[in-house]
This record gives C-alpha cells, sequence and structure tokens, in this order.
C-alpha cells in the first residue's frame, strides 16, 4: 500500500511511520519539518531509511498527497494549555485550516483517510465516554478537533476518525506530562504540576495507538465512522506519578501551578467499538510503558553526554587560539 503520514516527525507520526515501513508498505512521510520539528525524530526517522519531506499544509500544494491507498493525517498542533489566547490562532491554522486543505486535495482520489482526533472534544467523563456521546469541547484545541472532524464528515470520503487518549511512550513531546515528570525526577529540577494531580486520563500506549492507526487505515469500515482510541482504565495523575516515582526510585520533584484552563478531570475511553470493527484493545498497561518511555529518556540522556564528550575532544584536538604564533616565536 502507499501510504501517506502526515505528521511524521512528531511523536506519534514518526512511530506511525516506522511501523508501516517495517511491515513492508511504501510511507510518504511528510511534516512541517522547517519550522523546528523534533531533530532526535527526524535523526531516527533517516536511520531506518524515512527522508521526512517538508511539507506545510496550510499553505503547501498538497496535489501529489492525494495520490495514495491511505493518508493517515496526524499533524497538528496539540496542547491545551497553548491553544488559548495568543496560540488559538495556530491552533485554528495547523488543525482547521490544514485539515480542509488535505481533504480538499484528496475529493477527487479519495484514498481512505484517517483523522487523529482526540479524546478533548469530549469535556469530562463521569463514565467511559462512546463514540456517539454529545461532544463539549472546553477548549480552542478541542474546538479545532471536533471542527476537523465535522470537515472530514462532511467532505464524504473514506473518512475515519480516530480520538486519541492521552498519548504517552517513547518519543513523548517535552510539553507533556509524563515527560516532563520523568525528565524531572531524572535530573532533580521541579517540573510544574497543574492542579491537585487529581485529574484522571486514559493514558495510552504510543505502540497500541500506532496498531489502532495502522488497522483503521485497511478495515473495512462505513465513511465517516468514529473510534476512541484509548486505554480502558482511567487512571488519576497522582498516581501515575506515584509509579514514575517508584519505577525511577526517586519522586520527581514537582512546583504547584494552578489548575490550566480547558483541562478537564476526566477522560475515560470507551473501548467497544474499537474492539468490535478493528479487533483492537490497548494491551499495555502503565507500568511497561513507563518503564519504555523511561528507557527511552535514559537513552536520550546517554546520547547527549556522548555527544557533549565528542563535542569537548572536537575542541580539544583544534589548535588552541595563539598557540601557533607562540610555537613559532
Ligand atoms: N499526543 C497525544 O496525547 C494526542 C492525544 C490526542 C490527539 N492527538 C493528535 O495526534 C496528532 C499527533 O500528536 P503528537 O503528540 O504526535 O504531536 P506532535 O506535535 O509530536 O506531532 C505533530 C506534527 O505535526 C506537524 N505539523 C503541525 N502543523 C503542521 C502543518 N501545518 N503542516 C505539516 N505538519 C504540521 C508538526 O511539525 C509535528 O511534527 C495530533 O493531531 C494531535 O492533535 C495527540
Amino acid at each position: 500500500m502507499r501510504v501517506v503520514v502526515t505528521g511524521a516527525a512528531g511523536f506519534i507520526g514518526s512511530h506511525l511511520a516506522q511501523a508501516l515501513a517495517a511491515v513492508g508498505h511504501e510511507v510518504l512521510a511528510v511534516d512541517a519539518r522547517s519550522r523546528g520539528a523534533c531533530p532526535a525524530n527526524l535523526a531516527e526517522l533517516a536511520r531506518t531509511g524515512i527522508t521526512v519531506t517538508d511539507c506545510d499544509l496550510a499553505t503547501a500544494d498538497l496535489a501529489p498527497l492525494a495520490d495514495a491507498d491511505a493518508v493517515l493525517h496526524l499533524a497538528g498542533r496539540p496542547g491545551v494549555r497553548t491553544s488559548f489566547g495568543a496560540g488559538a490562532a495556530d491552533t485554528e491554522r495547523d488543525n482547521v485550516t490544514a485539515t480542509a486543505r488535505l481533504l480538499d486535495a484528496c475529493a477527487a482520489t479519495r484514498p481512505r483517510f484517517v483523522l487523529a482526533s482526540s479524546s478533548s472534544v469530549y469535556g469530562d467523563a463521569d463514565r467511559p465516554c462512546t463514540e456517539d456521546d454529545p461532544i463539549d469541547p472546553r477548549s480552542p484545541y478541542a474546538r479545532s478537533k471536533s471542527d476537523a472532524e465535522d470537515l472530514a464528515r462532511r467532505a464524504g470520503g473514506d473518512v475515519v476518525i480516530l480520538r486519541y487518549f492521552s498519548v504517552y511512550g517513547p518519543r513523548q513531546r517535552p510539553d507533556m506530562a509524563f515527560h516532563r515528570f520523568i525528565e524531572a525526577a531524572l535530573d532533580g529540577s521541579p517540573a510544574p504540576l497543574y492542579g491537585d494531580g487529581g485529574q484522571s486520563r486514559s493514558f495510552t500506549f504510543v505502540g497500541d495507538v500506532v496498531d489502532a492507526t495502522i488497522r483503521a487505515a485497511t478495515a473495512p469500515l462505513p465513511a465517516g465512522t468514529i473510534l476512541n482510541v484509548g486505554h480502558p482504565v482511567t487512571v488519576r495523575l497522582r498516581d501515575a506519578l506515584d509509579r514514575i516515582g517508584t519505577l525511577l526510585g526517586t519522586p520527581p520533584p514537582l512546583v504547584p501551578k494552578d489548575p490550566a484552563p480547558g483541562d478537564v478531570t476526566r477522560t475515560w475511553a470507551g473501548t467497544a467499538r474499537a474492539a468490535t470493527v478493528l479487533g483492537w484493545t490497548a494491551t499495555t498497561d502503565l507500568d511497561e510503558g513507563l518503564t519504555r518511555q523511561i528507557a527511552w529518556h535514559e537513552q536520550q540522556r546517554r546520547e547527549k553526554d556522548r555527544e557533549k564528550d565528542r563535542e569537548k575532544d572536537r575542541q580539544d584536538s583544534r589548535p588552541r587560539q595563539g598557540s601557533e604564533g607562540a610555537d613559532r616565536g
């Protein structure tokens, strides 16, 4: 299959592109990489033979992306907190305008179009959310995702909408909670904790999310199908913090902050539909997923230390300024 992955330099998109390539699909990986995509992700993709084409979906000519069996649209601007105020326009541009343009480009060829949406569209959950529940977006980010869903459904092609729930694992974005907490525990510098830690999430391991997304790219599904992609167990942030502390042997130092605007008290994935139509359920439990994310942070730190050593060796082997003149004199 020829598959386009947008947002391929990002946290989830980079894993997805690699997993698709590993099972033999032809992957066209695109991202607005010149806007500052994660260099470590790009290097990791290059190591496995994947080159990411620079393409800003909000401005570029998207016709070349329409020639595909499936378009997996993960590009976007995630983040609830940063979508308020000055961030609202960028959120609209990268989540709504970019999606509208990509759908438009695909209108004639009608590939399977998988849209990465978000659990944030549900608002607060007092029980597992099902895909037919009314939505209640409480931030510009959540609204941008529900607007993108509307656009995709109205476009009328072979569209599947995946609502991802708090994804974590290796390469997690630095602004995300587990990333901040693990780094804080590893180097002892405090991370902000917004609210009292009582908020709960259906934390979902990135490998499970990739598995669901690949299944959604090929499964026979009615156009417009919406699927929750989340772990069925909801975990309090405070409990996840305890697990991180236990796994690392030291609790992350924290700076208490006011609850973030738009932050809901609980997300909770109802997963019956994904189990029925994709044969998919998240199988990675929190301890296993956190262990794998921690191993990645440790490996990144070792890599940075080695790079520092190499840089020092380079500096040491350069002739000192003025020393040549002194020798000659
Ligand atoms: N990480 C989560 O917990 C989570 C939860 C729900 C939904 N999602 C959605 O899943 C998708 C991937 O999330 P992620 O955590 O990997 O984010 P990420 O920021 O790591 O990756 C997104 C990528 O999209 C690219 N991008 C942004 N605007 C673009 C544009 N206009 N044109 C081309 N590329 C553009 C960015 O450069 C980035 O590399 C996003 O759409 C996000 O909203 C993520």
